[in-house]
């Protein structure tokens, strides 16, 4: 029997639309993989689903939206189209393409998936996400792993996303990107949350404040990132992980274990930077 987790509260991005913050995320979920999972998270108590034109899946996110008993209403759906699409007609194609394969109306949230500064365009995508919103075809635009230098070249033309997604964690904290998020009224979105499942989940820093909780180091991680304001989508396709990554709005962290998870930071040269990588 599906276990039933309260849905996660919303936050108010800029232009007032009301995001849910904790979503799943669906990196590498196959269609049919992502159909099972997208709909036993949705009757679970999840609102918000993350998928990108680049997992290859939107088919099965949408089938499992149909199969959920959810109202799409209720439902928060983020994408994210490639490079190829970066002007402001190849936005269009790349949202109509998206939609087509989600089988919706609209999207909630459209994200430039990468910057990818040699090709230079992505202002320009940008702007095409400024029509689609204004189209009505999405109701909340954005980016995902913009830098500050790609972000300053979107306000420089008063552009200003309503989300930036970009990987973080305690051991990725991004304290520059937050600061000018905060200061834009730019949501931090979080991807790969809990670092992909790696050592981060075993670190005893974290684990001796989740022991304190009676609570996994997974739920401590997320419960830092959205007791900071920001969005999180971690992935999993195990219906305990994921009830246990939805329920984490139970519990507080103190001050001083804020604190202490924003020690972690530590260089990671496997990093993926968005001046060089990118699709
Ligand atoms: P699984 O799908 O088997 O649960 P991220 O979102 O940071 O990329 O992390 C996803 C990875 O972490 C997946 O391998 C997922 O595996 C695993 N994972 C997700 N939730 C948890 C959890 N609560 N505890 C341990 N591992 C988890």
């Amino acid at each position: 029997m599906t276990q039933r987790i309260n849905p996660a509260p919303t936050l108010t991005l800029a232009n007032g639309v009301e995001m849910p913050q904790l979503g799943l995320g669906t990196w590498p979920m196959n269609d049919a993989e992502a159909a099972v999972t997208v709909a036993a998270a949705l009757d679970m108590g999840y609102r918000l689903i993350d998928t990108a034109e680049n997992y290859e899946n939107e088919r099965g996110v949408g089938e499992g939206i149909r199969q959920s008993g959810v109202a799409r209403a209720d439902i928060f759906v983020t994408t994210k189209f490639n490079r190829k699409w970066h002007s402001v007609d190849g936005a269009r194609a790349a949202c109509e393409a998206s939609l087509e394969r989600l089988g919706l109306d609209y999207i909630d949230l459209l994200l430039v998936h990468w910057p990818n500064p040699d090709q230079g365009r992505y202002v320009e995508a940008y702007q095409g996400l400024v029509r689609l919103l204004e189209a009505g075809l999405v109701k909340s635009i954005g980016t995902s792993n913009f830098k500050p230098a790609h972000l300053q070249k979107l306000f420089d033309l008063g552009l200003v996303p309503h989300l930036n997604q970009i990987q973080l964690d305690p051991y990725h904290l991004r304290d520059d990107l937050v600061a000018i998020h905060r200061e834009k009224g730019i949501v931090t979105g979080a991807w790969r949350p809990l670092g992909c499942g790696n050592a981060m989940l075993t670190d005893p820093v974290i684990a001796a404040v989740a022991e304190r909780h009676g609570r996994t180091t997974a739920q401590v991680i997320l419960r830092w990132l959205t007791q900071q304001g920001f969005v999180a989508t971690p992935k999993s396709s195990n219906p305990t992980r994921m009830a246990q990554n939805l329920d984490i709005f139970g519990f507080t962290l103190s001050a001083d274990e804020m604190a202490l998870l924003g020690t972690l930071d530590r260089p990671d040269p496997e990093m993926f930077d968005a001046d060089s990588f990118g699709h």
